[in-house]
């Protein structure tokens, strides 16, 4: 392996990310939200599958992003929902009705020359 996998992109140095840091990339247009946790990186859509806000505004800790909108959480790991906006009561049951929650995508990432690169979407089985 000299490039690096096949179907990885480069990404940015792995130098330009600091523990805790959670910042906004572009792919040919595509937003991308980058963090590293640790020594471990974490690539997935910029956007929140609720209403589509800008993820990279809210805030992480560890490996749980939180919506900077409407508090909905995602784990950056599979990008499952850990809460589906900081609603209660009959808003939060309107709210799941109208918009049911779905998981954030999230990406396979490496580290291949000191430069962080995103591969394909990470896919995990389904659950029961
Ligand atoms: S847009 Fe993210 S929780 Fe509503």
């Amino acid at each position: 392996m000299t490039n690096g996998s096949e179907g990885f992109i480069a990404l940015m140095s792995e130098s330009a990310l600091k523990d805790g840091d959670m910042i906004e990339a572009d792919t040919d247009g595509h937003k991308l939200l980058v963090a590293r946790v640790g020594d471990d990186f974490f690539v997935a859509d910029a956007h929140c599958p609720h209403l589509h806000a800008n993820l990279t505004k809210g805030t992480i800790e560890g490996t749980v992003v939180t919506c900077p909108l409407h508090g909905s959480r995602f784990d950056l790991t599979d990008g499952h929902v850990l809460r589906w906006t900081s609603w209660e009561g009959a808003v939060k049951s309107m709210a799941e009705f109208v918009r049911h929650p779905r998981s954030l995508r999230v990406y396979e990432t490496e580290i291949f020359g000191g430069v962080l690169r995103v591969g394909p979407q990470k896919e995990f089985p389904a659950k029961a």
